[in-house]
């Protein structure tokens, strides 16, 4: 295991192992070493674009050349730009500046660089790493609420489990992760926005198996997103494409590929998320919340936990609901199967996760919830959970020093 001092090694130890790789002329990969005018640790590979650069002197494949002529759609031939390390940075950070996204990227650490950096253009991951090329890593999130990390000890108790079940042995111990995560959220300033970290296989070569990645890796970035929150009653479909078997459903990995897909799938039919049921039949999650209903017999129910991810937010949901039993707006809380029927038969239905915390879902394949509009237990579960975040109890809220 890595120390946390080793985490901010200085440049000249990374030029030394880009020195060597780059020396490896037949090597098909360009290995591009950080430019002298940045304070940041980057490195990174990328196939055949990049030229690979030593202090004195520049490798690439002649091949390359006429593999990279091509037409563009009119016709006209096109040339590849064969590009210097400084030049590629230059052309990363020129595009940023040509799409407009709600986030903002603040600060990233990669354990790959031993740091972090607050310049976007530096947030890059290696093309060799296997969460990239295989899928091979996890991740999870922690959202910051003035200048606390909600329930961080949570998430990451579930992102090392999460790591255990991918059978990836974290580069660090558990508190130097926290540390790390907690200085990344530090060096952002960000005091109001959101943390995600990853854990990879690591960098190494394009094999399937890991054994050739010579370290796994960490990654954590922050987001701040500045659109206005929206807690207004949604629809939902109930999706069509099959939920990840239990093995892979409890884990969060970065194979996302069927949550992305069901997610797509609701918004072509006009709905905000797709609900999975299990391989049973009954109700299972949303592609990144969980799911919650209130029964005619004013029960806060939520599906089990074996074939689905357990969810921060909804667990914490269920324990602040606790005070709705005690002033009679609930009269019990229960975690059980959750048939179709019964769903759609629920006095309220809500989805429940880190991003969109309570939210109402009023139409289910286009019938009606309840009475169609944000129901009040899932209006008060909101307020208690929006009051956690400001002012709860320390086991949920993390100080980060600024
Ligand atoms: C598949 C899935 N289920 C449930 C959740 C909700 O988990 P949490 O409340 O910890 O965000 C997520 C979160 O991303 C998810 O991806």
């Amino acid at each position: 295991m890595a120390s946390f001092s080793s985490l901010t090694r200085p440049l000249s130890e990374f030029s030394l192992i880009s020195q060597r790789l780059s020396d490896q002329s037949t090597n098909s990969l360009g290995f591009v070493n950080a430019p002298s005018d940045t304070t940041h640790g980057l490195w990174y590979f990328q196939p055949g674009i990049v030229k690979m650069r030593s202090k004195s002197s520049l490798y690439f494949k002649n091949s390359y050349k006429t593999e990279a002529s091509t037409k563009t759609n009119s016709g006209i031939p096109y040339e590849v730009p064969i590009l210097s390390c400084s030049e590629a940075i230059e052309r990363l950070s020129k595009n940023r500046e040509t799409y407009k996204s709600k986030e903002q990227f603040l600060s990233m650490y990669s354990s790959v660089f031993g740091g972090i950096t607050t310049d976007p253009s530096a947030m890059l991951i290696p093309m060799d790493d296997h969460m990239v090329h295989r899928g091979h890593g996890v991740f999870d999130t922690a959202a910051i609420m003035d200048g606390y990390l909600y329930e961080l000890d949570q998430h990451l108790d579930r992102f090392l489990k999460s790591a255990t079940m991918a059978k990836i042995k974290p580069p660090f111990e558990r508190e130097t992760i926290r540390k790390i995560l907690i200085q990344t959220v530090s060096a952002s300033k960000c005091r109001k926005g959101s943390l995600r970290y990853w854990l990879s296989a690591g960098p190494g070569d394009f094999q399937l198996s890991p054994s050739g990645c010579h370290q796994s890796a960490l990654y954590a970035i922050v987001i701040q997103n500045q659109s206005p929150p929206d807690y207004s009653g949604i629809k939902v479909v109930t999706s069509s494409l099959p939920i990840k078997p239990p093995q892979f459903a409890v884990m969060k990995s970065v194979n996302y590929l069927p949550n992305a897909l069901s997610k797509m799938e609701a918004e072509e039919k006009g709905a905000y998320a797709s609900i999975w049921l299990d391989f049973d039949g009954f109700v299972a999650e949303g592609p990144n919340m969980n799911v919650a209903f209130v029964t005619k017999e004013k029960e806060l129910l939520t599906p089990e936990f074996d074939k689905i991810l357990s969810g921060c937010t909804v667990k914490r949901v269920l324990a602040l609901a606790e005070s709705l039993v005690v002033n009679g707006m609930l009269t019990g809380i229960r975690v059980d199967k959750v048939t179709i029927e019964e769903g759609k038969a629920a006095e309220e239905m809500m989805l429940i996760g880190s991003g969109v915390l309570v939210r109402s879902v009023v139409e289910w394949d286009e019938q009606q919830i309840g009475d169609g509009k944000e129901g009040p237990v899932a209006q008060a579960l909101r307020n208690l959970i929006l009051d956690d975040m400001k002012s709860g109890p320390a086991s949920v809220r993390v100080p980060v020093p600024y």
